[in-house]
This record gives C-alpha cells, sequence and structure tokens, in this order.
C-alpha cells in the first residue's frame, strides 16, 4: 500500500509533542502550547521542549546565560555572510551561514543540548546582521540584557522593542517551536537518522522550512491580502484564485481538520496589539469569506486558517517585513527540530522507506 506524501504513516514515537487534528489542540511535553504562550517565556518553553520539564530558577538563569553568551557572531561568520550574494535571500544566506557554521565549534555527533542552544542562540543575530548589511546600516551587537526574542527585534531595529511587540512576537515563537513531524521536522530527523552531526541536520530542515507550502506561507498571506486590498474585493478575487485551482496560502493542514490553534490564540494576541485595526479588520473578513469559498469549491476537506495566516497579521503588526516572516519561524522552529534531533540520536533506525517503481523494464 502506497502512501504519498506519507499522510497518514507513523514514522516515530515521541514525546516531544502532540497535535490532536480534531480537538484542535496543540501539547508540548504534556502542557497545552496555548497555555504555555500564554504565561511563559520563550526560554522557558525552549527549555521545556529540549529537557522534558518546566525550568526551576536556577535552570532557567542557566539556560538565559547560555543563550546569552552564544549570541555573538565570529568575524569569520560575518565575512561569509557579507559576501553571500545580494540576491540571496534569507532563507538559503541563513542555510549556508549555519552550514558554515560547523566549522567553528564542536558539532560532531552525537548531538548534544549545547549544541542545540548554540545554534538556537546565532540564528537571530544571523538574520538581524543580514538584514542591516543589505541595508547598508552598520550591525548591531546583541545585548546581553534582553531577553532572546526582545535581542531579535533589538538587532534588526537597534532600538529597544515596545513591550508589546516583544511579546506578541514571543507569543508566536512560543507556539511555533514544535509542532511533530513537520516537513522540516521531518527532513531533520532523516538526516539526524544516518548519524549526521546536527548542523547537517538542521540545514536539511531549514532548506525544506524555505518551501511556500510551509514555512514559506506567510508572505504568501500578505501577497494574497495585498490583491484583495479591500473587503470588498475578497468574494471575486478569491473565487478567481479558487477557480484558477490555485491554493490559498495561510489555510489548510495536513493534520488540524477544524480550526488551528495557534491561529485562534494569534487572533487573540493580534486583537491585544491593536493599531492595524484595518489590515486585521480586513484579515478577519478574508478569513470568513475564504472559508465559505472553500467548502463551496473544496466541500468536505475542512480547510480553516493555519497558524501562518495570524502569523503574518502579528509579523506585519510589528513592522517586520515580508522577507523576514520564514527566518523568523525558522528562529523558532529550531528549537522543535534540535529536540527532535536529540530524540532520534537516543533510539535511531535509519530512516528508509521504499517506492514503487511504475518505468519499464527493458
Ligand atoms: N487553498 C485551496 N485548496 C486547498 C488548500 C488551500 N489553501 N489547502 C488544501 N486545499 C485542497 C487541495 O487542493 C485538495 O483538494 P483535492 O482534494 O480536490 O485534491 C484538498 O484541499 C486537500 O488538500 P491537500 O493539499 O491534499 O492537503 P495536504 O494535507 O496535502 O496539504 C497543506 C496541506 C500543504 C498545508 C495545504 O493545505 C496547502 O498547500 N495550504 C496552503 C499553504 C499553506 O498555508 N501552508 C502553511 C501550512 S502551516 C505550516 O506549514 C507551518
Amino acid at each position: 500500500m502506497m502512501h504519498k506524501g506519507l499522510k497518514g504513516v507513523v514514522a516515530t514515537e515521541t514525546r516531544i509533542s502532540h497535535i490532536d487534528g480534531e480537538k484542535g489542540q496543540l501539547i508540548y511535553r504534556g502542557y497545552d502550547a496555548k497555555v504555555l504562550a500564554g504565561k511563559c517565556t520563550f526560554e522557558e518553553v525552549a527549555y521545556l521542549l529540549w529537557y522534558g520539564h518546566l525550568p526551576d530558577k536556577d535552570e532557567l538563569l542557566w539556560l538565559n546565560e547560555e543563550l546569552r553568551k552564544n549570541r555573538f557572531l565570529s568575524e569569520e561568520m560575518k565575512t561569509i555572510i557579507t559576501l553571500l550574494p545580494r540576491s540571496m535571500d534569507v532563507m538559503s544566506v541563513l542555510r549556508t551561514a549555519i552550514s558554515a557554521e560547523s566549522g567553528y565549534g564542536e558539532y560532531h555527533f552525537p548531538p548534544t543540548i549545547s549544541q542545540a542552544i548554540k545554534l538556537t542562540a546565532i540564528i537571530p543575530t544571523i538574520i538581524a546582521f543580514r538584514k542591516r548589511a543589505l541595508e547598508g546600516v552598520e550591525d548591531v551587537s546583541p545585548r546581553s540584557d534582553l531577553a532572546h526574542v526582545e535581542n531579535y527585534l533589538y538587532m534588526l531595529t537597534g532600538e529597544v522593542p515596545q513591550y508589546a511587540h516583544a511579546k506578541a512576537l514571543e507569543s508566536y515563537m512560543i507556539l511555533t517551536l514544535e509542532h511533530g513531524m513537520n516537513a522540516s521536522t521531518f527532513s531533520a530527523r532523516v538526516t539526524a537518522s544516518t548519524e549526521s552531526d546536527i548542523v547537517s541536520a538542521v540545514t536539511s530542515a531549514i532548506g525544506t522550512m524555505k518551501g511556500p507550502l510551509h514555512g514559506g506561507a506567510p508572505s504568501g498571506v500578505i501577497e494574497l491580502l495585498d490583491d484583495i486590498s479591500s473587503a470588498k474585493n475578497a468574494e471575486k478575487v478569491i473565487r478567481e484564485k479558487l477557480t484558477r485551482g490555485e491554493k490559498l496560502m495561510g489555510f489548510g493542514h495536513r493534520v488540524y481538520k477544524t480550526h488551528d490553534p495557534r491561529a485562534v490564540a494569534l487572533k487573540t494576541k493580534i486583537k491585544e496589539l491593536g493599531g492595524q485595526d484595518d489590515w486585521l479588520d480586513l484579515a478577519m473578513e478574508v478569513e470568513n469569506i475564504a472559508i465559505t469559498l472553500l467548502e463551496k469549491f473544496k466541500p468536505g476537506r475542512a480547510l480553516y486558517t493555519n497558524v501562518e495566516f495570524y502569523a503574518a497579521a502579528i509579523m506585519k503588526a510589528i513592522d517586520l517585513e515580508p522577507e523576514l516572516f520564514t527566518p523568523t519561524f525558522t528562529a523558532s522552529r529550531v528549537v522543535g527540530w534540535t529536540a527532535h534531533i536529540l530524540e532520534q540520536a537516543e533510539d535511531n533506525t535509519i530512516y528508509r522507506p521504499e517506492s514503487r517503481y511504475v518505468g519499464e523494464i527493458f
């Protein structure tokens, strides 16, 4: 029996997260991700995913310190990033820079939590360094007194972010830290299953994350909303897209057959953020019209907004440029990838599915 796209195939057991696609529930190590996003920091939830329990005060201080001291890029890394062609998109820069990082640290198999922390710590710095280099402005060194997400926004702009902006982005990042056997996590686990190193596994995952059907969706959401531009055009534009057989970015999910709980949590968060009401109103109207039309064009497929729809809204509200959406998603998902790489190494079997030959035999 063939399972195209491995739909419905259970390829491993995991203790890291659980998704109930019917109930619309996402669990990280036993805790509801929505609840965690409402009361924990990025660092606390990262600790939970790596270690399997929430940190006590000393454990959290330790992780904060580790992340802070590992944020800095070496001069060699800065040179590598600067030499990459200007036309290279940020995800490709990230993939190349992370790959180069293996030359500047100890990343041999088996993977360790220290290696995971290092990769998590430098990804925001690489993104910010590249963005500022392209703009022709001086890079902003990480600040050790700022938390992980706050420092990321600070390195992008050179200004300490508004509290509400940092908190909104932190909620998004917590809600996207981990999501079971999604395409990029699967890539990471496949690479790790060959006993390759953690940098290679994360590099595979970044390449997978980049695609528009996975992490590349948020900028597609902005394009969709820009195309629509006003609620009065929504029905016509969406109908035309669906008639042409196009997919609506930010809708549909392999696992959720009801509302994506991350989209629901982010929608609430963005209402708290305020200040972008016209844009948010448009997003909500488009959501309603699109769901109705999707049910007409694709009856019974249960297509609702996914996390990327409201992620785009959050990132637009805090003035992140669309080209930073997928890299920012990567800056959070690296925690889930590395937790899975560690888990894979603990009880490894190499991934090696089969294919059915449908060509000729001469
Ligand atoms: N717009 C229009 N039709 C859709 C959409 C959509 N967004 N999503 C699914 N469909 C349709 C498919 O065309 C298919 O129709 P068919 O049965 O007539 O062939 C049916 O619904 C089932 O969809 P599949 O593509 O088979 O579902 P699958 O589980 O393979 O794909 C995916 C899930 C890739 C997320 C898909 O819904 C999609 O492409 N969405 C748009 C891109 C997107 O938003 N990606 C972000 C996902 S979240 C994340 O990765 C973090």
